[in-house]
């Protein structure tokens, strides 16, 4: 079994999480999110994977590499300007020969692919979409079925009086490769107002799969820093969070609760709390600082006596001393935060 991961959007609602680091490699508890897709194609049964670039290609390459250590085969297909989904499908057909399992770059799930793969094949269906229940269906692409779980129906980001069920596009597709011939040689085109709809007024056989299982689009820094929170709760059952380690650079009165997860290369001073948090490599955590429900990324430095909670602190910034942060607040890579301020 192949896979296409798109991989190529600009991550523009991430931003400005995204403005240094493509969205496929953001780190969620420590790791890039690309690497927990991987993952679940391995155990999917996938062994062979292109991923499709297109934004800061030579960054995800640098960082995925052959895919050694994810135990896939990887191969990459650039875009010189972006083709869209369906496009960058197009775009990767010499790397194409046989029935694909096709992802969203920027999904984190621990959906059954097996599962999935065998419905696909069961039904012989020509596509298969993996469908999630979301509240609130509207910055999705909404997927209508008929009690066989024949797809009628999509419906790009409908609007709201256009909702009629909750069951959402979750970005996983199975594709026999004979789609290929629908999709426009070198133009944009996309899955999702495109190849998809035009499969339904050609009558091609479009199943529905319902996941109930963990899945989120990890496209927005809520969304990114809940995915964050999600791994360390244990709520993905995909790859296990390292553990934190209890290093000579952590202070002995420092707190660290007990899915918080702190790289062994910081360092905490004494009266430090860490809840429910992520702490990576090299933050320096000066006295009596408190950081909650909080992604700190790598060589930040968090003064003495500040709060930061439900923040997301981007790489090498410095949050003063006494600094109240929280609601949120996003800050970029390289902010500093003068001492005493509140966010
Ligand atoms: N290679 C390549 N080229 N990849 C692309 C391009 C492109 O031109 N455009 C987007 N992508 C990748 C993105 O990197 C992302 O991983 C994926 O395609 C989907 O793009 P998003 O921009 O994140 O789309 P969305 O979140 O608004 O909507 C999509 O995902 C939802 C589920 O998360 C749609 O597929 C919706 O129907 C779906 O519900
Ligand atoms: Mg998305």
């Amino acid at each position: 079994m192949q896979s296409l991961v798109l991989a190529g959007g600009k991550g523009i609602r991430l931003r400005p999480i995204t403005l240094h680091t493509p969205k496929p490699i953001v780190p969620i508890a420590n790791m890039p999110l690309l690497l927990y897709q991987l993952e679940l194609l391995r155990r999917g049964g996938v062994r062979d994977v292109v991923l499709s670039l297109s934004y800061q290609p030579q960054k995800i390459e640098d960082r995925i590499g052959d895919g050694s250590r994810s135990k896939v085969r990887i191969s990459y297909a650039v875009e010189t300007s972006p083709l869209g989904t369906a496009g960058a499908f197009k775009n990767a057909a010499h790397l194409i020969s046989e029935t694909a399992v096709v992802l969203n770059g920027d999904i984190l799930t621990d959906v059954d692919l097996d599962a999935v793969i065998q419905y696909h094949k069961e039904r012989q269906a020509a596509a298969t979409i993996v469908l999630a229940p979301v509240p609130n269906p509207a910055g999705y692409g909404l997927v209508v079925t008929d009690p066989e779980g024949r797809v009628t129906r999509f419906i790009e980001k409908p609007k709201p009086e256009e909702v009629t069920c909750d069951t959402i596009n979750a970005g996983i597709y199975i594709l026999e490769p004979k789609l290929l011939d629908y999709v426009p040689e070198g133009e944009p085109f996309t899955f999702e107002y495109g190849l998809f709809p035009r499969l339904l007024e050609l009558g091609e056989r479009v199943m529905g799969f319902v996941w109930r299982g963990y899945w989120r689009d990890v496209g927005t820094p809520e969304s990114y820093l809940q995915a964050n929170l999600d791994v360390i709760a244990g709520r993905v059952s995909l790859l296990e969070a390292p553990n934190w380690m209890r290093p000579d650079t952590f202070d002995e009165k420092a707190e660290i609760d007990s899915l918080s997860l702190v790289d062994p290369s910081c360092t905490l001073k004494a009266g430090v709390q860490i809840v429910n948090s992520v702490v990576s490599r090299n933050c320096y955590i000066e006295d009596r600082a408190r950081i909650e429900n909080s992604l700190v990324r790598t060589g930040s430095r968090i003064g003495t006596a500040a709060s930061v909670s439900n923040t997301v602190i981007g790489k090498g910034c410095h949050v003063g001393k006494s600094v109240i942060i929280g609601r949120g607040a996003v800050l970029g890579d390289k902010t500093v935060v003068t001492d005493y301020s509140r966010l």
